[in-house]
């Protein structure tokens, strides 16, 4: 399905630490045991399996933040997982990442983000637009590589999401709700409620969900990633712009989500290796798109789950027997659920006009 690539595509679901090179990883965890600070043999294994039930990816994610946590290596990721989006032809990527504070590196949740966007203005590959969605600031950055201007491959839209991790305190869970009313101005779109959905209760999360959705910062909740009935009808009924996965729903549920149109982010392989849902053939995907509910193919964990999202769109193309024409429209069809403006869409209606014209479909 080599035509997966060259198609302009949106990721609207990709976790920052969980979209890292393996190559990566394992440098850095490399020096760190060199350092003394971890065993490297112990981890090496680790870092390079890649089916996991859910409950050991979040276990993989805990050894990741030991060795990604500081300042440096946030903003090294950062810039390598948005070089390695556009080489696979993502035009728009919205990151989605927990400011983390660690006190043991001097690390606040406000001074992680800002690592982050160091990162993002790094990145000499690709040119950037990284524009504040509210107005124009100082800090909007927009650069590229000579005679890389024209085309798909050549500029990437990024935004970011906060996440608030399932973990958090209440109180953590507001200050990142803050700093995303804050950080507006510096490409932030929206906040997302993610991490072990075994652990933590919604209600924890709702003052400040309730917060972002009085300040018009749009939201997206993991939802249904395991059976909990209560939970997912709170969800829906909270009224999110998007939510990730829905692996877990009831019929009643079914019937909400569609009624609601809540657009859903699809991450197949991530379903599959985490045992969420035992196969493509018994995957949602195949009752919503039929349904013709809004959806977006993602990849949630590009790094821990070894895909990209031409293997997700390649996946999809054979395991429900979609063909190029389809998968185009269906990446195309993303534009109208990202969390950018209006300004964005409309650049992006241009770039998959222009795609549609040369990739003759
Ligand atoms: P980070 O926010 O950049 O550190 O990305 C890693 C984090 O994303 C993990 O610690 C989880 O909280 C979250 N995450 C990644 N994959 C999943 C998933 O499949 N379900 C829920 N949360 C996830
Ligand atoms: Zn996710």
């Amino acid at each position: 399905m080599e035509w997966c690539v060259p198609m302009p595509k949106i990721e609207l679901h990709a976790h920052l630490n969980g979209s890292i090179r393996d190559s990566t990883l394992l440098e850095l965890a490399r020096e760190l045991g060199e350092k003394g600070a971890i065993v490297f043999s112990d981890v090496e294994h680790v870092i390079l399996k890649s089916d996991r039930a859910l409950n050991e990816v979040f276990k993989l994610f805990d050894l990741i933040h030991i060795i990604t946590t500081d300042h440096k290596t946030v903003a090294r990721i950062t810039k390598e997982v948005i070089e390695d989006f556009a080489a696979d032809n993502v035009v728009y990527l919205e990151l989605r990442t927990t400011p983390k504070r660690n006190d043991s590196k001097a690390m606040s949740k406000r001074s992680y983000l800002e690592a982050v966007l160091e990162g993002i203005r790094s990145v000499n590959s690709v040119e950037v637009d990284l524009s504040g969605e509210l107005k124009t600031d100082a800090f909007a950055h927009s650069h590229s590589a000579d005679g890389l201007c024209n085309g798909i491959g050549s500029k990437i839209y990024v935004r970011l999401l906060l996440s608030i991790d399932r973990r958090e305190t209440a109180e953590a869970a507001m200050e990142t709700v803050e700093l995303a009313v804050e950080l507006q101005d510096f490409g932030v779109v929206g906040i997302d409620l993610c991490g072990n959905p075994n652990v933590g209760q919604w209600l924890t999360f709702l003052p400040a969900l309730e917060y972002a959705k009085k300040q018009g910062i749009p939201i997206t909740l993991h939802c249904g990633e395991v059976p909990n009935p209560v939970e997912i009808y709170a969800m829906l009924d909270f009224l999110p712009k998007r939510i990730g996965h829905a692996c877990c729903l009831e019929d009643e549920d079914w019937k909400l989500l569609k009624r609601l149109e809540i657009p859903v982010e699809i991450c197949l392989t991530s379903n599959i290796k985490t045992e969420t849902i035992a196969s493509t053939d018994v995957h949602h995907f195949a009752d919503l798109y039929k349904s013709n509910h809004p959806l977006i193919l993602c990849t949630d964990d590009c790094g821990v789950f070894s895909t990209s999202l031409s293997a997700e769109y390649a996946l999809a193309s054979s395991a429900f027997g979609l063909g190029k024409r389809e998968m185009f429209h269906l990446a195309q069809k993303a534009i109208d659920f990202i969390f950018a403006s209006g300004r964005v869409k409309k650049d992006l209606k241009a770039i998959f006009a222009s795609a549609h014209t040369k990739l003759n479909l």
